[in-house]
């Protein structure tokens, strides 16, 4: 990472207890495009705007072209509401943020070709933040964890995360697909429409048969992938011998996955001598794995965190705080160089030095 112009690393003015640091974060890694205003002043960080247009489909799946065409249509208008309702002139913002990966290239490239011409436009300084790390900051705004593990749980990402020695490790992750997208793709497999999650967790309510499911869980490890062809056969067979209940496989899948999540979980926060578990990521909404992980942590001792839904989903509030802590230390990209803001699709947690702690 370059400097530019911008390092306000040494800027005594950004760094005296009195200052206030206004950002503004653009989220695009998926479905959702956001754009959040953070300030910080006089030490105390604020979200003041969390503004999101998400992509949806009736029948199907995420198609990433459409998504990215969602983002194109719908940029302006979320920017304009964001300023607005934060009641900051973008004249006021000291510094724009981009989550530069990980995630679909098509969209993206969206929020970084955008955030790149905001800089230019308009004279800021720019940061592209991990858009992984990004939701493990927002959990240590808003609930009182201090040095938490995450359990991210969301379409693309499932991991376990934890400071250690500069860097937010990986300690547990998917060996195959995201929790989400299993539960997106199984939801497509039901004709339920996307995203899955919400839909699969409203007909899990309807029913308390468990049926016998694969659990695969490896160390702290997990993997989903032998799951999803387990529970396609079981539909398929239900569409003709009658024998699953849509009800009784939502139920069933819910309560096997989130046991694989809980226990690599747990095995992380003891492994790491954590006393904390925060929730991340658009999975995590979901209120029978929160009473899971509330059931695990009050039985083992450790402190439970869930930031609020708009801090849980995809959203650009996390990019912008991120970002913001980033700009203070002068983790700054250089706009002149556009390789410098290029998306990093396949950017992962462990490979960024965390110089902010
Ligand atoms: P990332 O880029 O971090 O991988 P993402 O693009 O998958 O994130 P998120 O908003 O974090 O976006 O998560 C979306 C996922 O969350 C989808 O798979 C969706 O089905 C799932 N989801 C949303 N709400 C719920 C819920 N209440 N229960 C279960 N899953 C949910
Ligand atoms: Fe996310």
């Amino acid at each position: 990472m370059k400097k530019s112009k911008f390092n306000l690393a040494n800027d005594n003015k950004k760094n005296d207890e009195t200052s206030r640091i206004v950002c503004l974060g653009i989220e695009t890694t998926a479905h959702t495009f956001g754009v959040s205003i953070a300030v910080e002043e006089n030490g105390q960080g604020k979200i003041l705007s969390n503004v999101r247009d998400s992509y949806t489909t009736k029948k199907g799946g995420m198609i990433p072209n459409q998504a990215a065409d969602h983002h194109v249509d719908v940029c302006d208008v979320v920017l304009k509401k964001s300023l607005d309702e934060a009641k900051i002139k973008i004249d006021d913002v000291d510094v724009i943020c981009f989550s530069q990966g990980p995630g679909i290239g098509h969209t993206l490239r969206i929020g970084a070709f955008f955030a790149r011409c905001l800089a230019h436009m308009f004279g800021k300084p720019l940061v592209g933040v991990n858009h992984c790390i990004a939701h493990l900051e927002i959990a240590r705004l808003v609930t009182d964890a201090t040095d938490p593990v995450l359990l991210y749980v969301s379409g693309a990402n499932t991991q376990v995360i934890a400071y250690e020695g500069q860097k937010y490790r990986i300690f547990g992750e998917t060996l195959d697909i995201g929790i989400g997208n299993f539960l997106d793709c199984f939801a497509r497999e039901l004709d339920l429409g996307f995203p899955g999650g919400p839909h699969v967790y409203e007909l899990s309510l309807k029913s308390k048969k468990y049926i016998e499911l694969p659990y695969v869980v490896k160390g702290m490890d997990v993997s989903f992938g032998g799951l999803l062809t387990n529970l396609k056969q079981k539909i398929h067979k239900s569409a003709f011998g009658k024998e699953y209940t849509k009800e009784d496989l939502c139920f069933s899948a819910q309560e096997t996955t989130f046991a694989m999540l809980v226990e690599v979980a747990e095995r992380a926060l003891n492994h790491c001598d954590k006393r904390e578990l925060v929730l991340g990521g658009g999975v995590a909404c979901n209120k029978r794995l929160q009473e899971m992980c509330h059931k695990m942590c009050k039985d083992a001792g450790f402190k439970f965190y869930v930031p609020e839904p708009q801090y849980l989903i995809d959203n650009a509030a996390m990019i912008a705080w991120l970002g913001l802590l980033e700009f203070k230390v002068g983790n700054i990209l250089n706009v002149e160089d556009s390789k410098d803001s290029k998306m990093l699709p396949y950017w992962r947690t462990d490979d960024v030095i965390v110089n902010w702690r």
